[in-house]
């Protein structure tokens, strides 16, 4: 487990970002569009502390029906077990592993796979992609969303975003003497939308649907999103999560009053697949 796919290390989890109630409809509407039938057994790829999974398994509650749940954080994981250990009405498990050996992981075909909010975070797409259709049945179907593809930050927030990562820097540099490791990097590209459907149709899928959600993110939501080790990472590489958390939620805050808003618009791209 490498610190980079940790979602789970202890204090900078996902968990308070995932209770606001724009990021539930964004997952919520992605569970709804794909239709699923009750007593299905769906795979919820990088579960992280169990949001969607808790979504999906009360879509298929039934005799039969089986949420697996397969995320490479063992302290997600945890939390996600929590989570969901009232829920009733379908078995979950929990699996500690990467998309890329789902074949090895799922070895009896499902109806359904949800990566949610995390196939940005994945180097190998086009192998990723290969595990996913090998995994479903015939007519199964593959649905993910992301707000890290180009056209996430809407032209009218591009003003925000710019401010937000100047301040960020600000308070980085003045209360800690701490500058990004830019050689830290990693080269995530961000995928357009007409590139993540290329991707689909070339390993074997169709698109059944794709929309794109507009979220109106309040203040709360950047500074939770600000707390999360692998956003933190991803903007301020190489700075420890404590100062890289306090120097965006202190960035954010201050974009904001400057700005003068009470909120940000965001953009989420939401896909159903089905197996060609
Ligand atoms: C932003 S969280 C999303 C969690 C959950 N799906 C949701 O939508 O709330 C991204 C998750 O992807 C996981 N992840 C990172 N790399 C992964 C990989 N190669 N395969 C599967 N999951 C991965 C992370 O550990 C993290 O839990």
């Amino acid at each position: 487990m490498t610190s980079t796919a940790d979602a789970g290390q202890t204090g900078f989890t996902l968990d308070r970002f995932a209770q606001h109630p724009f990021y539930l409809e964004v997952n919520k509407r992605l569970v709804a569009l794909t239709q699923l039938a009750k007593g299905q057994r769906v795979v919820d790829l990088g579960a992280g502390t169990g949001a969607v999974t808790k979504l999906i398994a009360q879509a298929v509650a039934n005799d039969g029906a089986e949420v697996i749940a397969v995320e490479p954080s063992e302290t997600a994981i945890e939390v996600a077990q929590r989570n969901l250990e009232e829920f009733r009405g379908a078995v979950v498990r929990f699996i500690e592993g990467g998309a890329e050996m789902l074949t090895q992981l799922v070895k009896k075909p499902v109806d359904a796979v949800f990566f949610c909010n995390a196939i940005h975070l994945v180097p190998e797409k086009d192998h990723v992609l290969h595990e996913i259709q090998q995994t479903l049945r015939e007519d199964g179907t593959f649905s993910f969303n992301t707000s890290f593809y180009m056209g996430a930050e809407p032209p009218e927030a591009e003003q925000f975003y710019r401010k937000w990562m100047i301040k960020s820097l600000r308070v980085l540099k003045k209360e800690y003497g701490l500058s990004p490791d830019k050689t830290r990097a990693e080269a995530r590209h961000r995928l357009t939308e007409d590139e993540y459907v290329a991707l689909l149709l070339s390993n074997g899928f169709k698109v059944r649907d794709k929309e794109v959600v507009k979220v109106q993110m309040p203040l709360s939501g950047f500074e939770a999103i600000s707390q999360y080790s692998l956003w933190i990472e991803g903007v301020l590489p190489g700075v420890p999560l404590e100062a890289g958390a306090h120097a965006l939620t202190e960035g954010a805050r201050l974009a904001f009053e400057e700005l003068g808003i009470t909120e940000s618009p965001r953009n989420w791209l939401l896909v159903v697949a089905s197996r060609a």
